[in-house]
Order: C-alpha cells, then structure tokens, then sequence
C-alpha cells in the first residue's frame, strides 16, 4: 500500500441515478444524431462497448475493496460500482433498439467478448487490469466533459441526449475512483503507463471494428432519412480527444483532479432533474 496516498473527493458521495429513459416515446430513429449518418454510427459504435467494458471496470476496481481502508474511499467504490450498472444496463437497452434498425451485431460481440475479456483480461494481472480501468476512465471522462461543453447533445434524439448527458455527468463524478484507487495499492508510474497502452489500444482498437461493422451493415440496409455533415461538423471528433487524453495521462504528476469540471457535471444533472437546483 502506498501511505502517501489518500482519496481525493473524500466530500463527494456518489449515488447511482434512474435517468428514466425512453426509447420509444417518440421512437429513435436510425440517425438519431442530428440525421447524421457517420456521427450517429459512431457513437453506436462505442455504445456497444460500454455494458461489458463498463462491468469490467467495475470487476477490476472492486476487486481492491478488502484492501481499502479508508471509508470515504470504500463508499466511492460502492457508488461508482452502482453508476456503472446503470450506464451499462441503459446502453445495453439502446443496443436493443439498434436491432429493430436492423444492425446484428451477435458476431462482433462474440469475438469482442473473446479478446478483450476471455483473453485479455483473463491473462492481466489483477493491477493492469485496475491501470487499464483507470486510463479508460480518464478517456470517459474527456468524453464526457466533450460532450457537455461542445453543443452535441441538444441535436440529438431527446432520449439520447438524456442517455448521453446522464452518463457524461456521472463520469465526471466518478473519474477519480479508480485512479485513486490505483495509486493506493500499486502507484507505480511504469504500471500507469502500461495501463495507458493497453486501454488506448484495447479502447481504440474496439470502437474502430465496431464503426466499421456498423457501417458495412448500414450500407446494406434499406435508406432512412439523414443528411450531409457540414465541413465544421466533419471536423470534430474523438481523435482529438484521445490526443490530448494521452499526453495530459502520461504526465507524471496527473490526477483526474486536475482538470476541476465537477460543476459541469452538477449543472447537467439539474438540468436533469436528477439534483435540485
Ligand atoms: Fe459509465
Ligand atoms: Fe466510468
């Protein structure tokens, strides 16, 4: 155990929230984001991956708990644990609505399933598996802060931005967690980086095989309404993102701390109603 290291958001309960979502109330339609047909299949994209990365996380966060002493530290493993289940169990709702579009996506997630989890995860060391969990959470984290300053998610379905909103505000609250974890029981910065590589390849390597299925699919798929991205629209993306999400992680005195955005995430949830304003 590492004695210098203490929670960082010892005053930030997090609790699992119920966004209360409805996929059929006006129905999604296929090009849910703004009629954009390459933006909506992106974040579908990564929409696959979060319920079985998002259960990983939590294996790998949770199972540190009998060595975590600290009782603020112990309760923010619980709440981050209860948040990721919801977000995981809401996106695998949304999965479920991509099929009556038409996408099947069993053979992808059989094979993502075999790599990443009966593979990869089961040859990693319990403290890579807990780096790799703290460096996607950095990612989800910009993700998110991405997506609540840069205007997306009121183009969108209003169920999908709800979604959308909901789980970016809760990332930011709970971006600490694992990283504050890692550095309590193995703090090495090696390790850190190790995590680093494995989440970014792993992450990266997932969200690309699943944009470029779902678009092998969808060009086979009868036409459904959408429109032409603009050039200012075609310039953005999460490429940038990961950028930056690299170099500000490899940093060695990082803390998701850093980057102080909780007020944002506050905002968004009132704007929710799911805090009192
Ligand atoms: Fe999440
Ligand atoms: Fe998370």
């Amino acid at each position: 155990m590492n004695p210098d290291a203490t929670p960082s958001a010892e005053a930030r309960p997090l609790r699992p929230r119920a966004p209360g979502l409805s996929f059929t109330d006006p129905p999604v339609p296929r090009y849910w984001f703004d009629g954009l047909r390459h933006a909506t299949l992106l974040v579908d994209a990564v929409n696959l991956l979060f319920p079985k990365g998002e259960r990983f996380f939590v294996r790998s966060v949770v199972h540190y708990l009998p060595r975590i002493e600290d009782a603020s530290l112990r309760a923010q493993v619980r709440g981050f644990a209860g948040q990721e289940g919801k977000h995981a169990k809401a996106h695998e709702d949304f999965a479920a609505v991509m099929e009556t579009h038409g996408y099947r996506m069993e053979s992808f997630m059989r094979w993502y399933q075999r790599i990443a989890y009966d593979t990869v995860e089961r040859a990693a060391p319990p403290a890579l598996r807990l780096a790799t969990t703290a460096a996607c959470e950095h990612f989800t984290a910009m993700l998110a802060e991405e997506a609540l300053t840069e205007g997306f998610l009121e183009k969108m379905h209003p169920a999908m931005g709800r979604l959308l909103r909901w789980h970016a505000a809760e990332e930011i609250e709970h971006k600490a967690v694992a990283f504050d974890v890692l550095r309590l029981v193995a703090p090495g910065y090696p390790l850190r980086l190790a995590g680093l590589g494995l989440a970014t390849t792993l992450l990266g390597g997932f969200w690309v095989a699943a944009l470029v299925d779902l678009h092998r699919q969808d060009a086979k798929l009868p036409p459904a309404p959408s429109r032409e991205a603009t050039a200012e629209e075609l310039a953005k993306g999460p490429l940038g993102v990961f950028v930056r999400g690299i170099l500000d992680y490899a940093r060695p005195s990082f803390h998701p701390d850093d980057q102080d955005n909780r007020a944002l995430a506050a905002a968004a949830l009132q704007q929710l109603g799911l805090e009192p304003s």
